[in-house]
């Protein structure tokens, strides 16, 4: 099934100058782009995009991590799109990611790890129009 799914370039690889293999490599891998914008968030904001983690011992951290500088979120679409870009981006912890893995390939550390992708349809459902507006995307298709 054709599905879209939300996918952050982090702080940490937008800094190292690493957007645009990334965003490179999402697209050779078969992923059309219906939405991209550089935003560089609040850390209220932030805690808002991460509510579900709310309650881990690492939220402030995370959140301020996202919140130190622009990130590149963009909204992709593709068959299998939401369990392709998991498989794309690799293990959470860098140290666990496999061999040609955007993690691998570009993140730091278990927090500063380069990408996000959505974890289920449910959380695309509500993570896309966290940063786009519906209307905005009809017209790319
Ligand atoms: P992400 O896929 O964006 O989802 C939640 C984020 O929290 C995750 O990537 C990491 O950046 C971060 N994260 C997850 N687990 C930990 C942890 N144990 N310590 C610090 N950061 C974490």
């Amino acid at each position: 099934m054709i599905e879209k799914t939300l996918s952050i370039i982090k702080p940490d690889a937008v800094r190292l100058g690493y957007s645009g293999q990334i965003i490179a490599l999402i697209e050779a891998a078969g992923f059309k782009i219906l939405g991209l914008s550089m935003v560089h968030m609040a850390q209220q904001q932030a805690q808002r995009f991460y509510d579900v983690h709310r309650e881990k011992p690492f939220f402030n951290s995370l959140t301020e991590f996202m919140s130190s500088g622009p990130s590149i979120v963009m909204v992709l679409e593709k068959e299998n799109a939401i369990e392709d870009l998991r498989k794309l981006m690799g293990a959470t912890d860098p140290a666990d990611a496999c061999e040609g893995t955007l993690r691998k390939a570009f993140a730091s550390s278990l927090e500063e790890n380069a990408v996000h992708g959505s974890d289920s349809r449910a959380s695309a459902h509500n993570e896309i129009p966290f940063f786009f507006n519906a209307l905005e995307l009809e017209g790319q298709n």
